[in-house]
């Protein structure tokens, strides 16, 4: 579904990507890792049109993305949670949504009733500010957000990250229910390994802005993990 070929990155002068290839198959959940500072926010950005590529290949499906800018690549049918949740803290719960909607190709008006099913403390709070949410909230609706135009893919960078443990749980048992029963293909970023292990099938590794493994994930052995995951 999503095809990468010899992606090339650069901040400046500062050459941040390098000849990354990642595949991630219709119907997969696929968990990129990689310490601190390797690059993975920096692909998915890259993948989203919010940092140009320098060269390489972006597929999605059957379109070319790095021909386009980023509001296409969301209306070819990807939502996106940025690291941090990146919500508006001054507007509501619902017009939070609302943006979300729009990012979308057709039109929508309304706030799909699955995205209150999926997080129903959202429509409990509907009026409230986002800003006012707390940090599992936040995630929640950075995720409701991403899902209201109902992409064929979801994109999330780290959405675990400053999150008490039993929201992590909750997060992870709805990014499992969207792929596994909605068949909705994920990549996701996560440096937590049991969450990964948990939620997704398929690994890969980023290390420096080089792709340096990838595989099934029940193959991410100690081996692979000393090398290129513990600090
Ligand atoms: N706007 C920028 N300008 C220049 N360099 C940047 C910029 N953003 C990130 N970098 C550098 O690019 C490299 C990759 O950063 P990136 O944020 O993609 O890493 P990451 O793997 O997502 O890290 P983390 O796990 O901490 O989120 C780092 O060396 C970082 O310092
Ligand atoms: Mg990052």
């Amino acid at each position: 579904m999503l095809h990468i070929e010899a992606l090339n990155q650069f901040y400046g002068e500062s050459h941040t990507l390098w000849d990354v290839n990642m595949t991630v198959a219709e119907g997969a959940c696929m968990c990129l890792m990689g310490r601190n500072g390797m690059g993975k926010t920096t692909l998915l950005k890259t993948i989203m049109g919010l940092l140009p590529a320098k060269s390489g290949s972006i597929q999605f499906e059957d379109t070319e993305l790095l021909k386009y800018p980023a509001d296409m690549r969301t209306k070819v049918g990807i939502g996106y949670v940025p690291q941090g949740r990146e919500i508006f803290p001054q507007l509501t719960v619902e017009e939070n949504l609302h943006i979300g909607l729009m990012a979308g190709k057709e039109k929508l008006t309304q706030i799909p009733d699955r995205i209150f099913e999926l997080f129903p403390v959202l429509k409990q709070m509907l009026k409230r500010r986002g800003g006012d949410l707390s940090g599992g909230q936040q995630q929640q609706l950075a995720i409701g957000r991403a899902l209201a135009f109902n992409p064929k893919m979801l994109i999330l960078d780290e959405p675990t990250e400053g999150i008490q443990p039993n929201v992590v749980r909750e997060i992870g048992d709805i990014i499992m229910r969207l792929n596994q029963e909605e068949k909705l293909t994920v990549l996701l970023v996560e440096q937590k390994l049991p969450f990964a292990r948990r939620v997704a099938q398929q690994f890969c590794i980023l290390d420096k802005g080089r792709m340096v493994s990838n595989g099934e994930m029940t193959a991410l052995d100690q081996d692979i993990i000393q090398q290129y995951l513990t600090v």
